[in-house]
């Protein structure tokens, strides 16, 4: 199975990017391919119209759209702002539809404070909803962010890698159900 894991912050100083390899490495441990979308990487445009839309469409939203096409299942990790994800994952996000198709999509929440971005992963699962995506129930947490990894960029926090274990577990489990199904039954194109 191949994983695409995006980064949704791009901001300078940034702490989202330090989970985001953590599940990296996680899942290739267990044998997966993992396509790490670095957003602050893409400069992807403001959205100016849809992928399959955009009679000239840029080139990184075409780009961007290839390798969500190859994930077999998604991971979207997405800090807090305002109470919400950011507008750079959703920027990203709105260019794109049948990219998404009924693949099971995991969220990950990023905060400075205690609450671990549990309103940015909440309402990224409707996104995912209206995606025409599988949102994976259980969501991952990292409150604090600025204390749970250490200079090495290590999860040193024991409740956040208690609670990316299970999100691994869980995301595995049913991106690995979802893959089943369709070697069975192929979706039709
Ligand atoms: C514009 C903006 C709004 C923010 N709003 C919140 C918030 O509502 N709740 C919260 O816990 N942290 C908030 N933060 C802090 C972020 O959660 C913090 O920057 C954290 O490290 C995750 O984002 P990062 O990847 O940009 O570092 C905000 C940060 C920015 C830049």
């Amino acid at each position: 199975m191949k994983i695409a894991i995006l980064i949704g912050s791009i901001r300078q100083g940034r702490q989202s990017h330090k989970i985001a390899h953590h599940l990296q490495q996680a899942l290739q441990q267990r044998g997966l391919t993992i396509d790490l979308v670095d957003l602050a990487g893409v400069q992807l445009p403001l959205l100016e119209e849809r992928v399959g839309k955009h009679p000239q469409l840029p080139h990184t939203a075409q780009e961007l759209s290839n390798r969500l096409h190859a994930a077999d299942a998604i991971i979207l990790v997405t800090p807090e702002y305002h109470g919400s994800f950011s507008g750079v994952l959703k920027n990203a996000l709105d260019y794109f539809y049948a990219e998404f198709n009924k693949k099971v999509v995991g969220t990950v929440g990023v905060s400075a404070g205690k609450f671990g971005g549990i309103n940015a992963a909440s309402q990224l699962q409707q996104v995912i909803l209206s995606l025409g995506a599988f949102p994976l129930p259980t969501k991952l947490l990292v409150p604090e962010v600025y204390g749970a990894f250490n200079e090495g960029h290590e999860l040193t926090n024991e409740h956040t890698t208690r609670s990316a274990q299970k999100f691994i577990d869980d995301f595995y489990w049913l991106a690995s159900a979802v893959q089943e199904k369709k070697q069975l039954q192929p979706l039709a194109v």
